[in-house]
């Protein structure tokens, strides 16, 4: 397929996915550095057990891809001052803040391969750190002290919320039309990649153009992202991915791989499926699973994918040739490749 063909060209998946992360941040080591720092500086509470729960969720790692994305897009387009450390961190608290929440609401038992926040200390205990480390970051926002990126933030965090409540509503539904996912990933996942990315653009003093198109990138990268996840949810290898598989199913939740086998399915193929999402549960893993490969509902989720990072990379086309601009289009081949 010609969109694969291209992604591709930049870096073929095998090589890429051979080089490490590490390799991928190499270009911003020293900014990625700062931006640990400054959220182990943020951290700081007087209150034992927000201390607790934050230095666990956050010391137990994570991609760390958002705040990368501020940290590229800036870079791209020349950045030289430092408040591109403190957004990178205040998008990776709303994301860590987004986390606690969801695996609250999920029930999920294992994220960054711990227990999560919710398992170890209560529901409550989650939740609540949640919205203190949202509020910490907004704290963080002020200080950069710039009305456009204070508009991008609210608007952003309002949308994830939105994204949240949307999939709720589409939790056992079964008619739940690709169109009626896309719209949920776009808000809960996609959006604070776009944010992420339009802010780099907005501190480096870039044309609304420029920064649409950073946006952009973000959003279709995002998408990508969120549609490989919900393909893992099915696939992965528990020990990469450190969350468990099944948890989509088990909460009836009808994701691309499953709304495929609903729509191009034999009858029973999709009677298997319809009613795994109306009851949720862990029971009918093994059957939904046996008509996802059957239907070869993964690789069909996965061209989606695909397509989208293709679209991610075509918005960075016209940047002047850098090494953030080869690590943005090096970021959508790994949200596509990846294993984890
Ligand atoms: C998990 O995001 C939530 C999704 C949007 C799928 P990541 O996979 O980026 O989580 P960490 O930060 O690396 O743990
Ligand atoms: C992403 O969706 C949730 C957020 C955007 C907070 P998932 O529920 O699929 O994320 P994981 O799989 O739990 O990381
Ligand atoms: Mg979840
Ligand atoms: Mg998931």
């Amino acid at each position: 397929m010609k969109e694969q063909a291209r992604v591709s060209s930049v870096v073929p998946a095998e090589v890429f996915m051979a080089s490490s992360a590490q390799q991928l941040f190499a270009p911003i080591a020293a900014d990625m550095k700062a931006v640990d720092a400054v959220i182990r500086d943020r951290l700081h509470s007087e209150v034992v057990l927000i201390q607790q729960v934050a230095e666990y969720i956050i010391q137990s790692g994570g991609k760390r891809l958002r705040p990368a994305l501020v940290l590229f897009a800036a870079n791209a387009l020349g950045y030289r001052g430092i408040q591109h450390h403190e957004l990178a961190a205040v998008v990776e608290l709303i994301h860590t803040s987004t986390l606690l929440h969801d695996d609250v609401v999920d029930e999920s038992e294992l994220r960054r391969g711990n227990q999560t926040a919710n398992a170890m200390f209560g529901n409550a205990a989650a939740v609540l750190v949640g919205d203190f480390l949202y509020s910490r970051a907004f704290q963080m926002m002020v200080n950069v002290d710039n009305m456009r990126v204070m508009q991008v933030l609210a608007d952003t965090t309002n949308v994830i919320a939105e994204g949240e409540v949307l999939q709720l509503l589409n939790c056992h539904d079964a008619d739940v039309t690709v169109e009626g996912y896309l719209r949920v990933i776009r808000f809960k996942t996609a959006k604070l990649f776009e944010a992420a990315a339009r802010l780099g653009a907005i501190l480096a003093g870039a044309d609304e153009t420029t920064a649409q198109n950073l946006a952009d990138f973000g959003m279709h990268l995002g998408t990508a992202f969120q549609i490989i996840d919900d393909v893992l949810d099915y696939s992965a290898d528990e020990a990469a991915t450190g969350k468990h598989l099944g948890d989509d199913l088990a909460e009836g939740k009808p994701t691309l791989p499953l709304i495929h086998v609903m729509q191009h399915g034999r009858p029973e193929q999709a009677a298997v499926v319809r009613r795994a999402i109306e009851t949720g549960g862990r029971e009918d893993f093994p059957a939904v699973l046996a008509a996802i490969q059957a239907t070869d509902a993964l690789e069909a989720a996965r061209r989606y994918a695909r397509i989208e990072a293709e679209r991610a990379s075509q918005m960075v086309s016209t940047l002047p040739p850098s090494i953030f601009k080869e690590a943005l289009l090096e970021l959508s081949i790994f949200a596509i490749a990846r294993d984890r």
